[in-house]
């Protein structure tokens, strides 16, 4: 560290917006004022890096965000960086802003832009932020708690107007290619059946399973269909209405629902540790790597590792939901 300027640290969010994004960002700020650091926020993701948006964050900066979902830096999906051209920029601009190191919160494309900045030399570390809790090296990712939550309640809500009706709801869920919400939301809502991208399904297969709940005397069927199981849900919920299965069928996408509201206790304290560990990481010469939940405590993963590895989905959760949902 140098003795004649405070060591300098950019903090910036990317990709998806996910609840507990800006616990992160408050307990980075926070951390590292204490340690007598500046930190600079960047504003909408790697595409303000690029452009050099930056603003300076004090500690009443993150005041009252806590609790709020989405994030105060903002956040894109930049095309720009992805390009060398772009890349080189952003170095620069890091570097007329007098930029030590940078601490990135986002999904695995960011983790991606991550790893590239630190093949350049940039000093990194990585957060991992995302309800869609698809990102290796970690056992959860900020916002999959909460992202978790909302689709509980929501199914919830139609179990009460399914039931009513004696109704079947086919209810799909975000989660991009992987099918880890959806396999979750199947236990905790008690689904009939969820359809995920890592098992192809067919049509004809949730008909038997909704008919089959209907002859139990199931008073409903819950059906999670993950987006990215390769079976739209308006076509899965028009030919299951023509089909007779005892229930009639509605349908819910529950869509960017999923990504906003109040970050649970778990998110904010997910967030608020992992932002702590990182500057702190930073302060012992740590970089290039990413934050991740390991048992109970947060350890540090190579991003080289985190880009190349693919997070799968414990297949035990899957056939537990289908046990449950006798
Ligand atoms: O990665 C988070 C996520 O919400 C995915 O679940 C979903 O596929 C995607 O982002 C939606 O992206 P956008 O907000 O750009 O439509």
């Amino acid at each position: 560290m140098s003795m004649d300027k405070k060591y300098t640290i950019g903090i910036l969010t990317s990709g998806g917006d996910a609840p507990g994004m800006n616990a992160a960002i408050r307990a980075v700020v926070r951390t590292a004022l204490e340690n007598n650091m500046n930190v600079i926020g960047v504003m909408h993701g790697y595409e303000g890096l690029v452009n050099g948006e930056f603003r300076p964050m004090g500690a009443r900066d993150v005041g009252g965000i806590l609790q709020r979902g989405g994030t105060v830096l903002l956040t894109s999906r930049s095309k720009r960086f992805m390009e060398p051209t772009g890349q080189r920029e952003a170095i620069r601009k890091m570097n007329e802003a007098g930029m030590d190191a940078l601490i990135v919160i986002g999904g695995e494309g960011s983790m991606n832009g991550a790893n590239a900045l630190s093949q350049q030399g940039v000093k990194v570390i990585g957060l991992p932020g995302s309800i869609d809790n698809d990102i290796w090296g970690t056992n959860i990712a900020i916002g999959t708690d909460t992202a978790m939550n909302t689709i509980m309640d929501a199914v919830d809500k139609l179990r009460d107007t399914a039931s009513s009706h004696q109704r079947a709801f086919l209810v799909e869920t975000m989660g991009r290619n992987s099918g880890y919400l959806a396999v979750m939301a199947g236990i905790v809502c008690g689904a009939e059946m969820t359809l995920i991208p890592e098992v192809p399904t067919s049509v004809d297969e949730v008909a038997v399973a909704v008919e089959e709940a209907y002859k139990r005397g199931k008073t409903h069927a819950i059906i999670i269909n993950a987006e990215g199981s390769g079976i739209r849900t308006t076509d899965l919920a028009e030919r299951i209405d023509q089909m007779d299965v005892g229930f009639k069928t509605r349908m819910t996408i529950l869509g960017h629902i999923q990504r906003g509201g109040s970050p649970t206790a778990y998110d904010r304290l997910l967030a608020s540790r992992m932002g702590v560990k990182a500057v702190e990481a930073l302060i012992d010469g740590t970089h290039g790597m990413m934050a991740g939940l390991k048992g109970k405590g947060i350890d540090f993963v190579p991003l080289a590792d985190v880009i190349t590895n693919k997070r799968q989905v414990n297949m035990e959760y899957y056939r537990m939901a289908k046990v449950l949902a006798r």
